[in-house]
């Protein structure tokens, strides 16, 4: 049995939860259990400023992560002895929240004296199909949220290969401005699908960045462009004005995603041909949408892929996602010999190999 409390502080969600793994008769049969996961939004601090202010979130942090801490232990009723490590999220993401998780870790490990693994939050992004649905490796992992878009092989713990990723804007992140821009309330996303509900997706034909591109890479900042220029041609607009654009802005991203994830379930046939049914994982905030969803499972049923969607609590911020890396790397043997010195990084690829982006899609440092 291993149990792991993990913390995780890296936006604008101040998280906490022990997860344990019990390897019982068949330590190859995962089964894992989230014995609690405790999850502050602090999206009312940043709605009024439309955005994820860094200095509000990390002073949010400090007021809120011990009582979340508290709380995740009470919750799973493991006392800090009992628990094996503290993993917490080390990176990447805004500085001043990663400094608060991870200090406070480090005094907790310190203090019951337990060892501390630092955590890159896009692995705890990547292995959550694996707490969820007991996935094994490898699998295609398309991870859309308001700070990265990013397509990735995830081929073991620890070994992770980048296959695409944005060279302008996030997906979320081209949400939240499409929805600012035409007076939608914060957070973005969520509203602009609602209002797209009652719109006509055929009425704008905005561009399909990147489709039949040969380069695997997505790219939303000339979509952006278009929705502007259409919505100040026909200013001011009406409500049915702004469903419209929602939906044929919806329209234009599904499609464009398809087109990129499609070539990269090609490619992850070619890679892998031993697979007989590979599987597409999807995480993040952005794989809420439905019409995104749809599209999605419809590409792997016609690619022969199992389409994977976790909870959609487990998809966005969350540290169960963050413990269960632990475990992941305490069971791998890659646990990391010198935690205790690790210092925040604000920019950390899951992917050592593949080279940033410009731009890289990264708003501050939301994952
Ligand atoms: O993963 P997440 O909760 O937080 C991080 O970015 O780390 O993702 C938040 C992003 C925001 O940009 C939000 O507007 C977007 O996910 N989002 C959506 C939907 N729900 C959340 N975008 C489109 N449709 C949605 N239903
Ligand atoms: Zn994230």
């Amino acid at each position: 049995m291993i149990r792991v409390l993990g913390i995780e502080t890296s936006c604008d969600e101040t998280a906490a939860s022990v997860v344990s793994l019990d390897g019982g008769a068949a330590p190859e049969i995962l089964s894992p259990k989230i014995l609690s996961n405790v999850v502050l939004s602090q999206i009312e601090e940043h709605a009024a400023f439309g955005g994820v202010v860094p200095e509000i979130a990390a002073r949010a942090h400090v007021e809120a992560l011990d009582g979340i801490v508290e709380a995740a232990l009470a919750d799973s009723s493991v006392s800090l002895d009992e628990v094996d490590a503290i993993a917490a999220t080390a990176g990447p993401g805004l500085v001043g929240g990663l400094i608060v998780g991870l200090m406070t870790a480090k005094a907790i490990a310190a203090a019951a004296n337990k060892p501390l693994i630092a955590i890159n939050h896009l692995e705890g992004h990547a292995l959550t199909a694996r707490l969820t649905d007991g996935l094994d490796f490898p699998y295609l992992l398309l991870l859309v949220s308001g700070g990265h878009t990013q397509i990735v092989a995830v081929r073991g713990v620890g070994d992770y290969q980048r296959w695409a990723t944005t060279v302008d804007d996030a997906l979320g992140e081209a949400f939240d401005k499409t929805a600012k821009m035409l007076g939608l309330p914060y957070p973005g996303g969520p509203n602009a699908e609602k209002a797209a509900a009652t719109g006509d997706a055929g009425r704008f034909a905005f561009p399909r960045p990147m489709k039949g591109s040969a380069q695997p890479d997505f790219s939303f900042s000339g979509l952006k462009t278009a929705v502007r220029q259409a919505a100040t041609a026909i200013a001011p607009l009406s409500d049915q004005d702004v469903a419209d654009i929602c939906a044929s802005f919806q329209a234009a991203v599904a499609d464009a995603l398809g087109d990129r994830v499609g070539r990269a379930l090609a490619r992850f046939r070619q890679e892998f041909p031993d697979q007989a049914k590979p599987a597409l994982v999807v995480a993040g905030g952005v794989a809420a949408n439905r019409t995104i969803k749809a599209t999605l499972e419809a590409l792997c049923a016609q690619a022969g892929f199992a389409f994977v969607a976790p909870p959609q609590k487990l998809c966005t911020d969350n540290a169960a996602m963050i413990a269960w890396a632990g475990i992941e790397r305490l069971r791998a043997g890659i646990a990391g010999e010198n935690s205790a010195d690790f210092v925040p990084r604000s920019r950390w690829p899951l992917d050592s190999v593949s080279a940033p982006m410009v731009g890289s899609g990264r708003r501050g440092a939301k994952a």
